[in-house]
């Protein structure tokens, strides 16, 4: 057989994916299983979106569609946009993909040759690190952990940009923590990037909408808007409107950049379906109820997650504020064996193994991205399951001799 690009060698399934493969495997083996695992918001949509998609199907052209995205799902996007405060794009300073992940793999091709560094911070997103391998980047991580609230610092950020890497990429709220960074926060580490004018900075933030405890979002451009011309926001319907299987994402930034993104979508994509645009302009320019009424669920949940994480001896776990994922920190666990089961726990992986056997509960690995000493918990499972998933990991814990 001819060999396959060594590319792909550096494709690895998403680690994500296994725990909830393995769950779902309990499951239909009859296992009461509750999933922690997967970062899916959980719900769908509002009526408007369906009624918009089904009346796009009536006048269906079956065409084609622009390599940018429609006009109409264009100028939704901005006025959402300026809805947190960042105004003056127009239309040629964005353009969609299907989804964030692929708008962010556009991107990487778009601004990384081989062998150019992108740096970013640890807890990361699992497709980071499998993205900026793809395309043969050097990855410089910025280990972020626990004590400093998995959050980046001015003087590590310093340091990192004086190594001239190419790309800064960010991620605010933060999956996997949850984690978000408050306006003197942003505005600190914005001090920074404009020191550093060589340095892209995409900045994901799709979860920009599910913010707790009347923080706010808080980005870059608003901070220092010289960082306009470098800055690449990204955006999705996927986690804030509940709809990941619509597939739909944007950036936001310098013309130069949005019009890379477009001839590399007219190479990969064309276009982003002309039904599930109807539905996109739709979420983003109709009623917000749903979403809103969701943040405040989440928020509460939250609560719930980090009142049980509280009362775990040994476990620390930085509050959340934004999101819908909690990540604690359960190395206190290392070392322990789960008593009924005589499991010995040395490692993070044991640890959501050894609870997903014992309990039915899972949670993803905190190595999946890049913090071994934590697992994820995302906390958007059916409400009335998620008190007795918690009580388990409680008892679990309990259990450890
Ligand atoms: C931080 C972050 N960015 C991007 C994505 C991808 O979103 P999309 O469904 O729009 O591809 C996810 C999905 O989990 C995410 O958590």
């Amino acid at each position: 057989m001819p060999r396959l690009a060594s590319r792909t060698g550096r494709a690895k399934p998403s680690a994500i994916m296994q725990v909830a493969e393995k769950a779902k495997r309990l499951k239909a083996e009859g296992r009461d299983i509750i999933s922690f695992s997967i970062g899916v918001p959980n719900f769908l949509p509002g009526e408007h979106v369906y009624a918009a998609a089904a009346e796009a199907l009536k006048h269906d052209s079956g065409q084609y569609g622009s390599n940018r995205g429609p006009d109409a799902l264009l100028d939704a996007f901005l006025a959402h946009m300026a809805e947190v405060g960042l105004t003056g794009y127009t239309r040629a300073n964005v353009a969609t993909g299907i989804g964030a992940k692929q708008v962010i793999f556009n991107l990487a091709e778009a601004l990384l040759d081989e062998g150019d560094t992108i740096v970013f911070p640890t807890p990361y997103w699992t497709s980071y690190l499998d993205i900026a391998e793809i395309v043969n980047a050097k990855v410089d991580l910025l280990p972020c952990g626990p004590s400093q609230d998995y959050k980046l610092t001015p003087q590590q950020l310093d340091e990192a940009l004086a190594r001239k890497p190419r790309v800064f990429l960010f991620n605010n709220p933060s999956n996997p923590t949850g984690m978000v960074y408050s306006k003197d926060e942003i505005s600190a580490l914005a001090d920074v990037l404009v020191k550093y004018p060589d340095t892209w900075v995409i900045t994901d933030d799709i979860y920009n909408r599910m913010v707790f405890d009347g923080i706010g979002y808080h980005n870059f451009v608003q901070a220092r808007p010289e960082l306009r011309d470098r800055v690449i926001f990204i955006d999705s319907l996927s986690k804030t409107y509940g709809m990941p299987g619509w597939r739909v994402g944007f950036m936001a930034g310098p013309e130069e950049v949005a019009k890379a993104v477009v001839t590399l979508n007219s190479n990969h994509i064309t276009s982003v379906p002309e039904i599930t645009n109807a539905a996109a302009t739709a979420a983003l320019s109709g009623p917000q109820d749903v979403p809103q009424q969701k943040c405040a669920e989440f928020q509460a949940k939250r609560d719930q997650v980090m009142a049980v994480m509280d009362s775990i001896p040994g476990v620390v776990c930085p509050k959340p504020q934004g999101a819908f994922y909690v990540f604690p920190d359960i190395s206190c666990a290392f070392g322990r064996t789960h008593g009924p089961s005589g499991t010995k726990i040395e490692s993070d992986v044991d640890f959501c193994n050894a609870l997903l056997e014992a309990k039915g509960v899972a949670c993803v690995p905190g190595s999946a991205f890049g913090e071994p000493r934590a697992l994820r918990i995302s906390y958007t499972c059916p409400t009335p399951q998620l008190q007795p998933g918690l009580e388990r990991f409680r008892e679990f814990f309990a259990e450890l001799v």
